[in-house]
């Protein structure tokens, strides 16, 4: 009998030690004369147990975490081959609260399935989705994915279903879908899961994109510091070309779609979409002005569907199950399910999928445990280095994209990085004026010249150089910014330094906020 093993290999695993672990349990099993298979499955999404190894008995998978590679003899001799108990044992890791209190739509299969296994896909719902859409027609997939209330999980939450519309309402003899994988923000590794643990999900929302909207080419521009996404996307782009999903004849239908892989060179501002797309024609990755819009005329001048890779991989669960199986998860006009990130300085970082709606405190304190370093939470930045700090006393704020508005923060790609009280928040509003000042594209005069600028102020509000009269150049410098920038990238970095300031003034050398000081 063969023992079916699973060790990640995704890049967070391999980096955590897991090619090691599955080597050492190679060679324990080799001793043994065991037959046992290695899955190398995408990480399930709780690092602090990485590398997680699973056996699968018949009680289901258990889990082994984490696990360094000289732990292995030890636990194969404690009989983790046959699931046995051990200190290191988590048991079946679905039963753990942090994956219990999940609803994973988009994360369904990620650590479950064998990522390039196309029939573990199927076998798990692959192409249900594709399916459907082949069956209702472009038409009503637009719709399909209008009435979700699908918003752009790259950080505008702009209505997935009306850009879709747009594209195909607009005629062109060749269009586009481009994927949006460059993720720049800060703290934020969901599409480079969604691209190692469950690629074939993201060719197959991106199929389904090409049959609504009449494209027959699609570009995934994913970042240079993801070589093992682009290694994964490769590999099932090849298989699926095999396997009929992509080509002249999608599943046999007769939409042609096909796509390929194109690796960034490395720019926060390439994120942009306009950005990425001459960046995507060989050109410097410099913003366009809007209109055109990409909808409009996007790659080489043809219209263009470009979205993120979280909002291209919700669709197939759409299609399969139908709009309200997803639109009934959430809050206001933030429906569905978000893969929030927890990073930075937290017990329990990771992927926590869930209904939009749930609190930055239940987030930050319940699922995360709060800091790894055991020090009070000051701080919270969401959304990315363009995203507001919040204090504790907005911990009340629920998911939602309004709600985050209201509070001037925003939820962006749902990157949640936390810092404990030993944070000074003027260095960090310093650190996004420095950002945007190297990041900057220089298209724009606010942003080109009034981040460096903010630099220097900032430095002078640290010095204790006419405080009050800087902290007033500074907020004027803001506004500036915010109304006059060209992209996001000059208009939202007075996010971070303005929630900072408002937050956490007696970082600046005024007496502390009135709000958080009640706490
Ligand atoms: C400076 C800057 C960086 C951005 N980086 C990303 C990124 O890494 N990934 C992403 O999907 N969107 C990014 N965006 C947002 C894109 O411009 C665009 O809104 C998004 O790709 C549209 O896809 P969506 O509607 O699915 O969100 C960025 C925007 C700005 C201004
Ligand atoms: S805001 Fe900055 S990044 Fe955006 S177009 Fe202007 S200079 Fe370029």
């Amino acid at each position: 009998m063969t023992v079916k093993i699973y060790v990640p290999g995704d890049m967070a695993s391999v980096a955590l030690g897991a090619d090691e672990v599955a080597g050492a349990l190679a060679i324990e099993a080799a001793k043994r004369s065991l037959s046992i298979q290695i899955v190398r499955n995408g990480s399930r999404g709780l690092f602090t147990l990485e590398p997680l190894v699973e056996v699968e008995t018949a009680e289901g998978r258990i889990g082994y975490g984490p696990v360094s590679p000289d732990e292995v003899p030890a636990l194969v001799a404690a009989g983790l081959f046959e699931g046995k108990p051990h200190a290191k044992c988590v048991g079946r890791p679905e039963e753990l609260p942090f994956f219990k209190g999940q609803t994973r739509l988009t994360f369904a299969r990620n650590g479950i399935t064998d990522p390039l296994d196309f029939d573990d896909y199927v076998a798990h719902g692959g192409l249900k989705g594709i399916r459907k859409a082949l069956e209702i027609g472009p038409k009503a997939i637009v719709e399909e994915v209008l009435q979700s209330g699908l918003r752009g999980r790259g950080g505008a939450g702009f209505p997935t279903g009306i850009k879709w519309k747009t594209v195909a309402d607009t005629t062109g003899d060749q269009k586009y879908i481009v994927c949006n994988a460059d993720e720049g923000d800060s703290g934020t590794f969901a599409d480079r899961m969604v691209m190692e643990g469950d690629p074939l999900q993201l060719i197959e929302g991106m199929a389904i994109a090409g049959v609504a909207v009449g494209a027959t080419k699609g570009f995934v521009y994913i970042r240079s510091e993801y070589p093992y996404a682009v290694a994964a996307m490769q590999s099932a782009i090849k298989t699926a070309r095999q396997r009929g999903l992509l080509g002249a004849g999608v599943m046999g239908s007769a939409y042609a779609y096909d796509m390929e892989v194109r690796v960034g060179a490395g720019a926060y501002v390439c994120g942009e979409e306009t950005s990425l797309l001459e960046s995507l024609e060989g050109k410097r990755g410099l913003v366009r002005a809007k209109p055109p819009l990409p909808a409009h005329k996007g790659l080489f001048g043809k219209p263009t569907v470009i979205n993120n890779v979280l909002s291209l991989a919700a669709v197939p669960h759409i299609l399969a199950e139908g709009f309200a199986a997803y639109r009934d998860y959430g809050v206001g006009r933030s429906r569905g399910t978000m893969p929030i990130q927890l990073a930075g300085n937290i017990k329990y970082g990771g992927l926590y999928e869930t209904a939009f709606g749930v609190t930055l405190g239940e987030l930050v304190d319940v699922v995360g445990g709060g800091t790894e370093s055991g020090r009070p939470v000051k701080a919270v930045q969401v959304g990315g280095p363009l995203g507001a700090y919040f204090p504790r006393a907005l911990f009340d704020t629920p998911f939602d994209y309004e709600a985050f508005a209201a509070k001037d923060g925003l939820i962006g790609h749902a990157g949640v990085t936390v810092f404990d009280d030993t944070a000074d928040m003027l260095k960090q509003a310093r650190f996004a004026m420095e950002f945007c000042a190297v990041e900057s594209c220089g298209k724009c005069t606010p942003c080109r010249i009034g981040s460096t600028r903010g630099v220097e102020t900032l430095d002078k509000v640290a010095a204790g150089d006419e405080r009050e009269a800087n902290l007033a150049v500074l907020e004027d410098l803001c506004n500036t910014m915010k109304f006059g920038s060209l992209c996001a990238l000059g208009g939202f970095t007075p996010y971070p330094v303005m929630s900072a300031l408002h937050h956490f003034p007696e970082d600046f050398g005024r007496p502390p906020a009135l709000l958080d000081a009640a706490e």
